[in-house]
């Protein structure tokens, strides 16, 4: 059996080689997917995600996050929290069981401390200062694009898909608001028999296709993880502008229970992926002239 990793934006390209290496070692999908985001939960020059993410229109960061394993189609997920170092982590810690799945706000917040999870203020300084300063700058404040979600699909040596998310959504949100990134479904999903997606982008748009899951039924439908990716994008993206004229930023990974992946966006975008023959690579996508263009990144790290 073979293993494999994808994630999003080129924030995660070291939790991809942490990720490949427990892998390697023969780790779980659960764990891999799991500690590659929550790197880059804690790492502050992120500002979408965990420790210095962006605050809400009240100057509070306010976490969402998403975990969901493929065999037992199990998940969990944790919205609107605040005050803890690693939503992923919380929401890995719901999965077991029917019920209690997904917690939100307070509730939330009342599970990580009775469980004793790591309790944390994510405002950094840096952050601190952006929001005085837009605050004063801005007289209606109105939620900012900043939504670059971390997310991991993993597949371990026992056939496994995993998926995991996490975000601080859009910079100056409505207190309360809640994009698509733990929602099952929109911002992820993984089912070990036909594939695993995810999502980063504009959550309102995403919510608007349960984008994930449309590529996990396509995976299903029999289409390569690629086309699955570009189909479900390319199609939610073409039924935005023709209803609404225009859609928002979206993009989408996808990962087959043969390790092959694919991408899917209306934006440009950078992602990792790793597996055994090809070590950890770092990629580019675009859309040009109606078609996604995919590359090995040039510019650093
Ligand atoms: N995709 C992250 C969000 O919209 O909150």
């Amino acid at each position: 059996m073979t293993w494999a990793v994808i994630a999003t934006w080129k924030m995660a390209f070291h939790g991809t080689e942490t990720a490949a290496g427990i892998l390697e070692n023969n780790g779980t999908a659960a764990d891999a997917a799991v500690t590659g985001v929550s790197l880059v939960e804690d790492e502050p020059s992120f500002h979408s995600v965990g420790y210095g993410g962006r605050p809400d229109r009240t100057g509070h960061v306010v976490l969402d996050g998403g975990f969901m394993d493929g065999d037992t189609l199990h998940f969990g997920a944790v919205a609107a929290l605040e005050g803890f170092r690693s939503p992923v982590n919380i929401a890995r810690s719901l999965i077991s069981g029917n019920a209690n799945n997904f917690l939100v706000g307070a509730g939330a917040a009342a599970w990580a401390e009775s469980h004793g999870f790591e309790k944390r203020d994510n405002l950094t300084e840096e952050a601190r200062e952006i929001y005085e300063r837009e605050k004063e700058r801005l007289k209606e404040l109105t939620a900012y694009d900043g939504h670059d979600t971390v997310c991991f699909l993993t597949l371990d040596h026992n056939g496994t898909l995993c998926a995991a998310t996490s975000t601080s959504g859009l910079f100056m949100k409505e207190p309360g608001r809640v994009g698509d990134t733990p929602v099952p479904g929109s911002g992820f999903y993984a089912d070990s028999e036909c594939g695993a997606a995810a999502a980063t982008g504009m959550g309102e748009e995403i919510l608007k296709g349960a984008l994930s899951y449309a590529a996990v039924f396509f995976m299903k439908e029999g289409y390569s993880a690629m086309e699955a990716a570009q189909k479900a994008v390319d199609e939610l993206d073409a039924k935005l502008k023709k209803r609404n004229g225009s859609a928002n930023a979206m993009s989408l990974i996808t990962l087959a229970p043969d390790g092959s992946w694919g991408v899917g966006t209306n934006v440009d975008f950078t992602f990792s992926t790793a597996d055994k023959e090809h070590g950890t690579q770092l990629w580019s996508a675009a859309k040009v002239n109606g078609k996604t263009v995919i590359k090995a990144y040039e510019k650093e790290i």
